[in-house]
């Protein structure tokens, strides 16, 4: 993809997959893969759980847009995001500018499957997780769909989900 001249940006709920997908797609196209989740935990030297704890959810928000601006810097990477960094103005307003969004979708039952796997998600400790992915769709949706891509990332392999996602880059630009 010689014409790329930008990071990609996954941009999607919990549990759609933004790493591992990220990470393959970034293998694929020979460059480099960020997880911004893991370079606030670096820079804060602290887990997000501890984060949200310690300094509350706007905290990590205000962290999460700092580290997401240091990464939208015109070299082709593909960066996965937290679920909710899209949702912050100025970071979706950044990745827009800056960046190519692609948003990774999945129905809920995917979701919830995949979230059950790993138990470090404060916005999913306190209630059901079903239902909080539920009303995180419902307002977050519509937001995520200001990306420039969206891919269905279907209950299959994710390699089948990267291929996808190439495909819509490759259609997108034409
Ligand atoms: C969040 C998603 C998490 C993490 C934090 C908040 C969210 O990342 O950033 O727990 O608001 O949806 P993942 O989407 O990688 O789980």
């Amino acid at each position: 993809m010689q014409w790329l001249d930008r990071p990609l940006v996954l941009v999607g709920l919990m549990g759609v997959g933004k790493s591992t997908v990220g990470k393959r797609l970034a293998t694929d196209l020979g460059i480099d893969f960020v997880d911004a989740d893991e370079e606030i935990e670096t820079a804060a030297q602290m887990t997000i759980s501890e984060i949200f704890e310690r300094f509350g959810e706007p905290y990590f928000r205000d962290g999460e847009r700092r580290v997401i601006s240091r990464l939208i810097d015109c070299v082709p990477r593909v960066i996965a995001t937290g679920g909710g960094a899209f949702m912050n103005d100025q970071t979706r307003a950044l990745i827009l500018q800056g960046a190519i969004a692609i948003w990774l979708d999945a129905d809920l039952a995917t979701l919830v499957e995949r979230v059950s796997r790993r138990n470090t998600r404060p916005l999913l400790k306190n209630g059901n997780p079903g239902e909080v992915l539920a009303k995180l769709a419902e307002v977050r949706n519509p937001v995520y769909a200001q990306a420039q891509i969206h891919v269905r990332s279907k209950d299959g392999p994710h390699h089948r989900t990267v291929l996808t996602i190439l495909e819509a880059l490759a259609r997108w630009h034409g």
